[in-house]
């Protein structure tokens, strides 16, 4: 059976589409299971029942706390034979339910060269520090934020005249490129996280 990957999303979902495309074309050889948004309105919802996909809103309103919100994502996650956990631009934090249900199997991507610039609006962080080059991070989730072994970067120049609307648009060109390409070495079993490194397995 082929790995059975979930989206976990709050909006757009343009990372959740290069996701659906990849595996559209056989470059990700997985299918997706499940998307769920933490939001009503998500377009990403959307993206998700165009191209066929269950795809649920789980209201955390509906819950008393973040750890009973986040079981009850696990039991969906489970009621799909999920294997592997894809954030994309999910914005809430992870609790104990989720990692520990998929441990070493929840991936995020984040809008800079972790680990600068965690946590919120990451291009306007690096426009205001004034860094040269920003970028897009993959890497595992842990119980600190942003924080997990690093996947794959891409780096992104940050020009004179950049807003964060414009350094976010690049940096988006890049995500949609990295995302795929993480989840084809997470699933593709011959790399290992390795401390905080993940590398190729010696053959
Ligand atoms: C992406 O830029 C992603 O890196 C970011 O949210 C955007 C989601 O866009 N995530 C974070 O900032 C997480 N801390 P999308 O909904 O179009 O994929």
């Amino acid at each position: 059976m082929k790995p059975r990957i979930a989206v976990l999303i709050s909006g757009r979902g343009s990372n959740l589409q290069s996701i659906i495309d990849a595996v559209a074309a056989g470059t990700i050889d997985a299918t997706i299971a499940v998307v769920i948004s933490n939001r009503a309105g998500a377009q990403g919802l959307t993206r998700a029942r165009d191209a066929g996909i269950d795809a649920l809103f789980i209201n955390p309103k509906d819950f008393p706390d973040r750890d009973a919100h986040d079981r009850a994502i696990v039991s969906a996650l489970k009621a799909r034979n999920v294997t592997l956990v894809c954030l994309a631009g999910f914005m809430r934090l992870i609790g104990a339910p989720l990692l520990d249900a998929f441990p070493q199997r929840i991936l995020n991507i984040h809008p800079s060269l972790l680990p600068s610039f965690r946590g919120l609006d990451a291009q306007q962080q690096a426009l205001d520090h004034g860094v040269r080059v920003t970028g897009a991070t993959v890497h595992f989730v842990t119980s600190q934020l942003d924080d997990g072994p690093i996947i794959l970067q891409a780096a992104v120049p940050v020009l004179d005249d950049d807003t964060a609307e414009t350094l976010s648009a690049r940096i988006l060109i890049e995500e949609h490129r990295l995302y795929p390409e993480a989840i084809r070495r997470v699933l593709d079993g011959r790399w290992l996280v390795d401390g905080r490194r993940f590398r190729r397995t010696r053959a």
